[in-house]
């Protein structure tokens, strides 16, 4: 089989290796891909977005199964594109994703509060203005007790969402996001929601469209500096399972929100195919939803991926070909701890180009045995150097026999890895040490 793989971060080089041990596997694409990806199959300059180039490229190397790692393709219609263009033209060319209508669960948070609403998943209480609205938004935003929640309703790279105890703040963020100069495209429609309390946590998902199996859940730590302090990045370390969500709290999470998601789907005449992530707020025990996403997260792929027993390959071409029934999704019950070392500055700006000095014992293949992974992020290769092309670098995951000892293992592999400027929060996963 021929696998094209999409996308450059720590969560593609965790699909490569998984998909490159499958024994199914003949050739495999990662478009752009890392100097980890490299690894495992043919890093090719593609963009991901450009879905013409994506299904010619497809067409030409023969390509059985398309898997896209981050959301920019697929709420660009690529699901639909290749499936539409591959069967008109007789080829066979399965796609493990979901539909540009079920990406804008994504793509759009105005679409996915009203989806929750129309189908009562739980979530926080919002309202959504166009632009120019700013008084009707002030009046709803005034009715809400602070912190003020507002987020743009398209995709921001992360960045839309604006929280402050500050009504001053909030009405001015409002202004700026009603009168277009905040966000741009993505700021068109502003949803304004209630302030949820509690812990985060991410429960993911997979689907054929008919049938649907949990994944598995995770925490993924978003502030730079330890104690959740500082700015947010795109993820600074995860831990997967989450110990508070035991088999009760699962039992809510399935009940009140993945079931209901996936029928209501269903019911709009769009089955979801792909990895589904709920990312969650515990509000007392009771699982709301904050967000969807329609795809794996990064890092918390990263520190899922090697719980899992599960031939990957079985997978995705069960989730493509909708025959997920087959396929039991199996996880080791042990820890994953994940710590990402980034370059210095990240989340600002940063330089880029430090040669990297990974010792050889903690390659990918050798720490495999040793129940921990060295997944690269942003790396590229320079000549024959391993250089840093990113903030967010290498994602180290050691599998323990609960978190304490995970963490330890990846906090001292962290440790002989070498780059100029490096940094990682040494405190990942620690707050759930009392549950
Ligand atoms: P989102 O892009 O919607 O996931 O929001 C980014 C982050 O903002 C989330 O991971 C939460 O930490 C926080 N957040 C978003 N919505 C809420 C809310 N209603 N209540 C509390 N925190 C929120
Ligand atoms: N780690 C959060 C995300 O992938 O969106």
């Amino acid at each position: 089989m021929n696998v094209l793989l999409l996308g450059s971060g720590g969560r593609e080089h965790a699909f490569s290796l998984k998909i490159s041990q499958s024994p199914e596997l003949n050739k495999l694409f990662i478009a752009p891909g890392n100097a980890g990806t490299a690894l495992h199959g043919t890093n090719v300059d593609l963009s991901p977005t450009n879905l013409e180039q994506v299904y010619q490229f497809c067409v030409e190397n023969q390509i059985d199964l398309v898997v896209p790692g981050n959301e920019d393709p697929l709420v660009a219609g690529l699901v639909d594109y290749i499936e539409e263009k591959s069967t008109a033209a007789g080829l066979k060319m399965g796609v493990a994703g979901p539909s540009e209508w079920c990406a804008r669960l994504e793509g759009s948070k105005d679409f996915a509060k009203a989806f929750m609403k129309k189908y009562e998943i739980p979530t926080a209480k919002y309202e959504s203005f166009r632009l120019g609205d700013l008084k009707s938004a002030s009046a709803f935003m005034k009715t809400l007790e602070p912190p003020y929640v507002l987020k743009a309703d398209g995709l921001a790279a992360g960045k839309g969402v604006i929280i402050t105890e500050s009504l001053e703040e909030a009405e001015a963020v409002l202004k700026e996001m009603t009168d277009g100069s905040k966000f741009g495209k993505a700021g068109e429609v502003v949803v304004i929601e209630e302030f949820l309390k509690g812990i985060e946590l991410s429960v993911f998902a997979v689907s054929d469209g008919d049938s649907w199996q949990i994944l598995g859940s995770a925490k993924d730590y978003k502030r730079i500096f330890d104690g959740d302090q500082g700015p947010n990045t795109g993820g600074m370390g995860a831990i997967s399972p989450v110990p508070f969500a035991d088999a009760a709290f699962m039992e809510k999470v399935i009940s009140r929100i993945v079931k209901p998601t996936f029928d209501g789907l269903k019911e709009e005449g769009h089955p979801y195919k792909g990895f589904l992530f709920v990312g969650l707020m515990n509000v007392a025990g009771d699982p709301m939803v904050i967000e969807y996403n329609v795809r794996m997260g990064d890092p918390e792929t990263e520190a899922i991926f090697p719980r899992l027993n599960t031939p990957m390959l079985d997978m995705l071409t069960a989730i493509a070909n909708g025959n997920l029934s087959a396929v039991k999704i199996d996880l080791k019950e042990e820890t994953a701890a994940t710590v990402f070392l980034v370059s210095g500055g990240y989340p600002g700006d940063i330089e880029k180009g430090k040669t990297i000095l990974i010792p050889a014992t903690y390659q990918w293949q050798t720490a495999d045995n040793n129940k921990q992974w060295l997944f690269h992020a942003g790396t590229k290769m320079q000549g024959d150097d391993v250089v840093t092309n990113g903030g967010r670098v290498i994602a180290i995951t050691s599998l323990g026999t609960d978190i304490a000892n995970a963490l330890s293992r990846s906090n001292e592999m962290a440790q002989s890895v070498q780059f100029e400027g490096k940094f990682h929060r040494k405190d990942i996963g620690l707050d759930l040490l009392k549950y």
